[in-house]
């Protein structure tokens, strides 16, 4: 078996320091270190981004946004991960603001030109006391798929319960979903640095480029008619 290293970066939504998303995220890191594997935490709440949509221009134009923030720091950490896990509260019903944010201007701003984030393994976990776990889950996973990375099943979704910190730690559950999702993301990392090094070819080549470009060339057949 050929040993490779994998590297993972989690993107922690949560504003609570030592809330249970961090606690969630200190158990998965405990995970991957017994598989071998390296998970760098990156919380979000320690870093300043702005909101973006001030200069109103984002989507459409041509080049990154020129704002001056630590944007491009996190956005060149995961342009170095093998896989990224996003985790995130419920707030309100949605996700965390912070991850709201980040996700609007780290994908408008930085992400679109040449989707960087393709063919890294991603995962969510969402954590909350109860309510519209589900919702906020769907919402990166879209986020994901549209940043083309692969998902990879794993079982029940990485949902927590948990309202004060350290509820979470007692949802057997929702840590079980955990501790599969993050194995699994790993057992893919694997396969596909295996596959990259036996082969000495890259995997998934097939690449449209940006989806905007391409939705005018699909445009140009049908202008000429
Ligand atoms: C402003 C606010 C809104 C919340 N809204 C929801 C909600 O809609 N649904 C839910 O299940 N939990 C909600 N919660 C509970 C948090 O999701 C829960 O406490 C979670 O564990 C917080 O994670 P943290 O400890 O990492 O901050 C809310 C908490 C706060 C502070």
């Amino acid at each position: 078996m050929i040993s490779v290293p994998v590297e993972l970066l989690a993107i922690c939504g949560s504003t609570r320091a030592g809330g249970n998303t961090d606690q969630i995220l200190q158990y998965t890191r405990e995970i991957s270190s017994e598989r071998g594997a390296h998970l760098s935490i990156v919380n979000l709440r320690d870093y300043h981004f702005s909101v973006s949509g001030t200069c109103v221009d984002c989507n459409d134009r041509e080049t990154p946004c020129e704002l001056k923030d630590d944007m491009p720091y996190i956005t060149d950490m995961m342009r170095k991960a093998d896989g990224i896990i996003y985790a995130v509260p419920v707030q309100g019903f949605g996700m965390g603001h912070l991850m709201q944010i980040f996700i609007e201007r780290s994908g408008v701003c930085y992400l679109r030109f040449e989707r960087p984030l393709t063919n890294k393994v991603g995962g969510v976990i969402v954590t909350g006391r109860r309510y519209n776990h589900n919702h906020v889950y769907s919402q990166i996973v879209n986020n994901l798929l549209l940043n083309r990375m692969i998902i990879v099943g794993s079982g029940f979704p990485a949902l927590l319960q948990g309202g004060k910190p350290s509820e979470v730690l007692g949802d057997i559950e929702g840590l079980d979903s955990v501790r599969r999702m993050v194995n699994r993301m790993i057992d893919m990392v694997k396969t596909i640095k295996h596959y990259s090094l036996l082969t000495n070819q890259s995997y998934l080549t097939f690449n449209e480029g940006n989806e905007r470009m391409i939705g005018e060339d699909l445009l140009q057949p049908l202008k000429k008619h």
